[in-house]
């Protein structure tokens, strides 16, 4: 899986930890990706015309210590409905169930386990508007071309891409219809080697099969450089509608967890709303309906998904002809155990009843134990390692 979404592109060696989300459809099925991607041969008047595209009218704006800024956009402004295929669109506010059976009332009003993000400390977005990280034009002068930011291509498990090498960490449920999945997961800041390289822990979505229908939901945390991640949250992937005004895709996240120490994690909660229009929703935490993926984007996801895996994944450039250091999770092996090594926790699927269940019969995805392994148990596995070491020269 080559994601997140989009390969070849730059990133900083300053980095940071971020949410992200991306998804993949099969381009010719909707025509979104070729709109408004601008395609650049002067790369000075481009950057400008794609700056002005990317980044939206602001209600008002906040500087986060971060020095990122962050842009209310009124939210009938998101970067999705530029699209045709959006054209259309109809708003939705709420999806019609909660797969734990919760009212929506229910979920916004719980206080607990709320999420900060470094922008909160000097403001919040009004009602109306969702934030959103404003693209700079640093940002895209080190994506790699202007053409490739706002682009994404991703084959199921590339392992070979010219991007670097993919490899993962998997626990894998398949052979059901799911129709969602959740997961708590710890959060971790793992040292990344290369400008090029990445980490990412996530829930990943899947059904059809590639290069004909493959269509994947991808949410989770992601080691992320400066610059790129709009990229794939609401700017490459304008395929997210978001609703939620207190998260920003893309925007720092406190706290992290603690070698040996305080332990930090995060719900993630995809579902399909089939009592509805069937838009696949997400919920960050116990209490942000962060917004949804439109069923109409997806050709085989359209009914319910045929796989779920969960874990992390990490670019490999093999620069020098060495296995990268680039950490996955915590970097410590599985074996390390509570505290040491990442986890994923509380796996749960939504099966064709709408209930949230523990998946019946998983297995573990790993092509170099040796560098990143994987520990499976019921519904919780330990995941990650250093990348390079004496074993994995
Ligand atoms: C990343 O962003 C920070 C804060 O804006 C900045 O100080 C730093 O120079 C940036 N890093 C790179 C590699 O551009
Ligand atoms: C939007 O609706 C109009 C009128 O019903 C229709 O002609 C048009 O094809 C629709 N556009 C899209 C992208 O669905
Ligand atoms: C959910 O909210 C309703 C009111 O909207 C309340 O009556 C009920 O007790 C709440 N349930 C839980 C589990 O908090
Ligand atoms: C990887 O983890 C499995 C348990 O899931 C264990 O049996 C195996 O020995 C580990 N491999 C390495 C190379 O540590």
């Amino acid at each position: 899986m080559a994601s997140p979404c989009v390969s070849g592109r730059r990133w900083s060696r300053i980095v940071k930890m971020t949410l992200f989300l991306c998804f993949l459809i099969p381009m010719a099925a909707t025509g979104i990706g070729n709109t408004n991607t601008i395609v650049g041969q002067k790369q000075k008047i481009d950057i400008q015309r794609q700056l002005k595209h990317l980044n939206k009218p602001a209600l008002k704006s906040i500087k986060s210590p971060d020095g990122d800024i962050i842009d209310c956009v009124h939210i009938k402004n998101q970067p999705a409905f530029d699209y045709r295929f959006f054209k259309n669109h109809t708003i939705q506010m709420r999806p019609s169930f909660h797969p734990e059976g919760l009212s929506f009332d229910n979920v916004s009003s719980k206080s607990e386990s709320l999420i900060t993000q470094l922008w909160h400390l000097n403001g919040r977005c009004p009602k109306g508007t969702i934030p959103i990280r404003r693209t700079k034009e640093e940002d895209l002068l080190r994506a790699s071309s202007v053409a490739s930011y706002g682009r994404e291509k991703h084959p199921q498990f590339d392992t070979t891409n010219k991007g670097g090498f993919h490899e993962h960490a998997l626990t894998v449920v398949t052979g059901d219809k799911y129709y969602g999945t959740k997961a708590t997961i710890n959060s971790w800041k793992p040292q990344i080697q290369e400008q090029d390289e990445f980490s990412l822990s996530k829930l990943l979505i899947l059904g059809g099969v590639a290069p004909k229908d493959l269509n994947t939901i991808e949410a989770g945390w992601m080691k992320d450089a400066n610059q790129t991640m709009g990229c794939y949250n609401l700017l490459c992937s304008p395929g997210f509608v978001q609703i939620n005004k207190e998260i920003a895709l893309g925007g720092s996240l406190n706290p992290l967890s603690v070698y040996a120490g305080s332990q930090y994690e995060l719900n993630f909660l995809v579902w399909k709303d089939i009592k509805g229009r069937g838009d696949w929703w997400m919920q960050v935490g116990n209490k942000y309906l962060m917004g949804y993926w439109p069923a109409s984007l997806f050709v085989s996801l359209s009914e319910s998904a045929s796989q779920i895996q969960w874990g992390g994944e990490v670019i490999n450039q093999q620069k020098n002809g060495q296995h990268t250091s680039t950490q996955m999770g915590s970097g410590h092996f599985p074996e390390e155990g509570f505290s040491r090594a990442s986890y994923f926790k509380n796996l749960q699927i939504v099966d064709g009843s709408n209930i949230l269940r523990f998946p019946k019969k998983s297995f573990i995805v790993t092509e170099k134990p040796n560098c990143y392994n994987v520990t499976n148990f019921v519904n919780y596995f330990y995941y990650g390692g250093p990348g390079r070491n004496p074993n994995c020269p």
